[in-house]
């Protein structure tokens, strides 16, 4: 089947049925918007299974996405969208980005929860926008802004719901939206240890792509761990 796009960590296929995408996830990791770049064997492998099981367990908690089915170890079937070029962030504890750029301090609750968008545009190096920036560059209207956010916290809430049980806390995460044929919005792309920053609740540990970004520790072992204990509180 065609490819039509493909990224750093994933592929997207077309398929027979217009309305739907194969997506097969790869075994690489990036990070600093490919400035470190290294092949993982099994990481596409735990990436879908993780995605899969999270975007099963947000459905089951009210928030629709592309999700259709997981079809292999490594591959998922979406709903077609054409993705938003917004990179939608919840923040409930400041950490990364946040703390160089706006001085905040590591390990400061936000409360509530901080929302930022960026401009999903690597040649830029994905810059944070305003409200009015999305505006004027034609990225969504006012009201598609707030579904945006609104969504965004809802999945937040979820998400800090399912890793308290596993134990973990929620600091921050980065979703993206895509718009279907009718315009109607769906999260979309993949929730993972790759898109979240995730802490044991005890220990302070990380369960999250700091580890491969900060070379602490092994990322395989560390994302088989997290979806062990995703296993274990389904
Ligand atoms: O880098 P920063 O601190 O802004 O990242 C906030 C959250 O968004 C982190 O959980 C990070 O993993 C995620 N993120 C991402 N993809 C990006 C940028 C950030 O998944 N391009």
């Amino acid at each position: 089947m065609m490819l039509l796009y493909e990224g750093k960590a994933k592929k997207v296929f077309k398929t027979e049925d217009p309305e739907v995408l194969r997506i097969e996830y790869k075994d690489e990791v990036t990070a600093g918007n490919g400035a470190k770049h290294d092949f993982m064997e099994g990481k596409g492998r735990l990436n879908n299974l993780i995605s899969s099981d999270i975007f099963k367990y947000l459905k089951k908690n009210g928030v629709a996405s592309h999700f259709i089915e997981r079809t292999s170890e490594t591959e998922q079937k979406v709903k077609a969208v054409h993705i938003i070029p917004l990179e939608v962030a919840v923040r409930n504890v400041a950490a990364g980005s946040i703390v160089e750029r706006l001085g905040f301090k590591n390990g400061e609750e936000f409360t509530p929860p901080l929302v930022e968008l960026y401009y999903k545009k690597d040649e830029l190096n994905d810059p944070i926008l305003t409200d009015d920036h999305v505006l004027r560059l034609d990225i969504a209207t006012e009201d598609e802004i707030r579904a945006l956010k609104e969504a965004a916290l809802k999945v937040n809430a979820a998400l800090i719901k399912m890793m308290n049980m596993m134990g973990l806390k929620l600091i921050d995460f980065k979703i993206e939206f895509g718009r279907d044929k009718k315009g109607n919005i769906l999260l979309a792309d993949e929730i993972s240890p790759d898109t979240c920053r995730i802490r044991d609740l005890e220990t302070g540990e990380n369960f999250d792509k700091d580890v491969y970004r900060n070379a602490t520790g092994s990322l395989i072992d560390t994302y088989t761990k997290f979806y062990e204990k995703m296993e274990a509180v389904k």
